[in-house]
């Protein structure tokens, strides 16, 4: 269910103070599509996916040039409300970060930071939220009882549920497997396939069976470059540079 680009990148550069950490990366996010985001450890991806949604802006020392463009303006221009960019575009973490809060308030605050007041409004919200990543069935009943009684995967599921609330159109998903067991691992991911249908999906992983499982496109970074981008089949199969070659294959990083 191809719409388009959701996301253009051009020329994008980012400098920790001196150290230069993204280099000159072009390149577009196809709406309602997985893009998996691979390279070694230290390469940039975090970092260019807090590009995304502006989370690099609260660090020191940042400097960013070039331009990111989201439905087609740029989310860096002047004029930019980056409370509402983050609405739209949503980020989940490497560990599961559920607030020690009822299961209920962690998806329920996300909506009122967000305006949403109304009890009705916010309970129909939590539970079409925990549906939507297929949470429901299993919190209903305890819906009031600690996030942190669940398990490290239904955290994270609760977490992806939070993002969901603040009804975003792009979720970026920083590792969200790594601190998961495998069997978490694959609900996390066939709840990723379910997602994007209605949301463009960036997931960096280093886990390769995870981008050839899970993405429809893959981008391979490396030192602050973006190597190759293509088909996630392609670049696994049948990569146009010898570097991607090695890395998918294991010889890297
Ligand atoms: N807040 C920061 N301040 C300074 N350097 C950073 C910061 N975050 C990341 N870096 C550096 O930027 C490079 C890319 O890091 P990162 O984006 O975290 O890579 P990855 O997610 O691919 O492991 C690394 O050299 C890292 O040390
Ligand atoms: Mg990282």
């Amino acid at each position: 269910m191809q719409r388009g680009n959701k996301i253009d990148i051009q020329d994008l550069n980012l400098y920790y103070g001196n150290m230069q950490a993204l280099k000159g990366i072009s390149m577009s996010f196809p709406a309602n599509a997985i893009t998996a985001l691979i390279g070694p450890s230290g390469c940039g991806k975090s970092t260019f996916l807090r590009c995304l949604n502006r989370m690099n802006d609260v660090i020191p020392g940042v400097r960013i040039t070039g331009r990111v463009l989201l439905d087609g303006k740029d989310i860096y221009a002047p004029d930019s409300d980056v409370i509402e960019l983050r609405k739209r575009v949503g980020m989940v973490f490497q560990r599961p970060a559920a607030f020690p809060l009822s299961i209920y308030e962690n998806v329920a605050c996300a909506a009122r930071v967000h305006g949403v007041r109304d009890r009705a409004t916010l309970d129909e919200l939590v539970e079409k939220s925990l549906m939507g990543v297929g949470l429901w069935d299993e919190v209903r009943d305890k819906l009031h009882k600690s996030a942190l009684g669940l398990s490290l995967g239904q955290q994270q599921q609760l977490c992806i549920a939070r993002v969901v609330a603040t009804g975003p159109e792009v979720i970026l998903l920083d590792e969200p497997c790594s601190a998961l067991d495998p069997a978490s691992t694959l609900r996390i991911e066939d709840l990723i396939r379910r997602l994007e249908e209605r949301y463009t999906i960036i997931i960096v992983t280093h886990n390769m069976q995870q981008a050839a499982r899970a993405s429809d496109y893959t981008a391979f970074m490396l030192n602050g470059e973006l190597i190759e981008y293509g088909r996630t089949g392609d670049v696994f199969t049948s990569p146009r540079d010898p570097r991607t070659e090695s890395y998918v294959t294991g010889r890297l990083g």
